[in-house]
C-alpha cells in the first residue's frame, strides 16, 4: 500500500515539475511578446522525433533544440545539410507537424497581438492564425483539380473579407510580375509546368501579405529571371514589415533575402544532440 501511494505521489511530483516548466516557459514567452512589439515569433528548444510504426518503431530524430525569435522586417535563412530538419522546422512552425518538445508561439494579429502557442492550441485557432497571420509555401503546388489559376490566386483574398473584383486584380497583377502567361489563368494548374506551378504556388503564398511567412525552397524550380522576380517579391514583404523564415537552396537568393542565417545540423551526427543558432 505504501509503495503504491509513494509511486501515485512521484508520479503527481513528475507531473507538477513538467507543468511547472511549462509554466515557466510560457511566462518567458508572454514577456518575450510584451516587451518586443515587433516579435512575430519565437520558438524555444524545439525538438521533434518521428516513430516509424510500419517499420518496426524505427525513432529518427530530426530536431533537437532549437531555439528562434523572428521580429518584423527580418528574414531568417536557414542552412544546413539535407537531412538537417530545415524543413522539419518549417512544418512545426506551421503547425503541419507536432512538434515533440520544446514551445512555439505565434503572435496573432487577429487578437489583439496576444501570443498564441502554437505546440498547445486547438485545430481552429490554428486555422484562424494561416488565415490571417501565417502563409506557407511549399515547394510544390498541391494541384486543387479543376479550378482555375486565377481563383486559386485569389482565394486567401476573398476568405480574408476581399471583395471578388479586388481579390481577382491583384491576382492577376502578381501573377503577371511572375510571369504566368495571361492564357493560363483560365486553366487550372494540373497540367502546367513545374516551374509554372511553382509560381502560381507562390503567387497564392505571398498574396494576402501575412506577416509570418514559411518558405520551403520556393524558387527550386525556377529559372535565373523569375528567380529574381520571387526575391524581389519576398525583400518586398520584408520590407513592409513581414517576418520570414525560409529555405533557399541557391546562395545568390539567400544573399539577397537573408537578414539573418540560422544554422541546422543533424541531431544524431552532433555531439550531445544539442543544435545552436547564430
Ligand atoms: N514525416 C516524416 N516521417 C519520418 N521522418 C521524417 C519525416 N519528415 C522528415 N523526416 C526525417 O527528418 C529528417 C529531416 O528531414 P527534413 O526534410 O526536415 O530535412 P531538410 O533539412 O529539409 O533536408 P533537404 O535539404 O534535403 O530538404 C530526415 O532524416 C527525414 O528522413
Ligand atoms: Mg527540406
Amino acid at each position: 500500500m505504501r509503495s503504491i501511494d509513494a509511486g501515485i505521489e512521484a508520479g503527481i511530483h513528475a507531473h507538477a515539475d513538467a507543468n511547472a516548466d511549462a509554466d515557466t516557459e510560457a511566462r518567458r514567452g508572454e514577456h518575450a511578446f510584451a516587451g518586443n512589439a515587433a516579435l512575430m515569433l519565437r520558438a524555444s528548444r524545439i525538438g521533434k522525433t518521428f516513430t516509424l510504426h510500419g517499420q518496426g518503431g524505427v525513432r529518427i530524430e530530426a530536431l533537437a533544440g532549437v531555439s528562434l525569435e523572428v521580429e518584423r522586417g527580418e528574414c531568417v535563412v536557414l542552412v544546413g545539410p539535407s537531412g538537417a530538419g530545415k524543413s522539419t522546422l518549417l512544418r512545426c512552425l506551421y503547425g503541419n507537424y507536432l512538434a515533440s518538445t520544446g514551445s512555439i508561439e505565434i503572435r496573432d494579429m487577429t487578437d489583439q497581438g496576444r501570443p498564441v502557442s502554437i505546440t498547445g492550441a486547438q485545430p481552429h485557432d490554428v486555422l484562424r492564425l494561416r488565415r490571417s497571420v501565417v502563409g506557407y509555401v511549399s515547394q510544390f503546388l498541391r494541384v486543387i483539380p479543376r479550378v482555375p489559376t486565377l481563383t486559386l490566386v485569389a482565394e486567401p483574398l476573398l476568405s480574408r473579407g476581399v471583395s471578388e473584383a479586388e481579390a481577382r486584380a491583384r491576382a492577376a497583377a502578381l501573377l503577371a510580375r511572375l510571369n504566368v502567361p495571361e492564357r493560363l489563368w483560365t486553366l487550372a494548374p494540373a497540367t502546367f509546368s513545374g516551374g509554372e506551378q511553382q509560381r502560381v504556388n507562390i503567387a497564392r503564398g505571398l498574396i494576402a501579405e501575412h506577416p509570418l511567412l514559411l518558405l520551403d525552397e520556393p524558387t527550386a524550380s525556377l529559372d535565373a529571371e523569375n528567380r529574381d522576380v520571387v526575391a524581389d517579391l519576398i525583400v518586398e514583404a520584408r520590407e513592409r514589415g513581414a517576418a520570414i523564415v525560409g529555405i533557399f537552396h541557391d546562395e545568390q537568393t539567400r544573399a539577397k533575402v537573408a537578414t539573418r542565417r540560422l544554422e541546422l545540423r543533424p541531431p544524431r551526427r552532433h555531439e550531445a544532440g544539442h543544435q545552436a543558432g547564430h
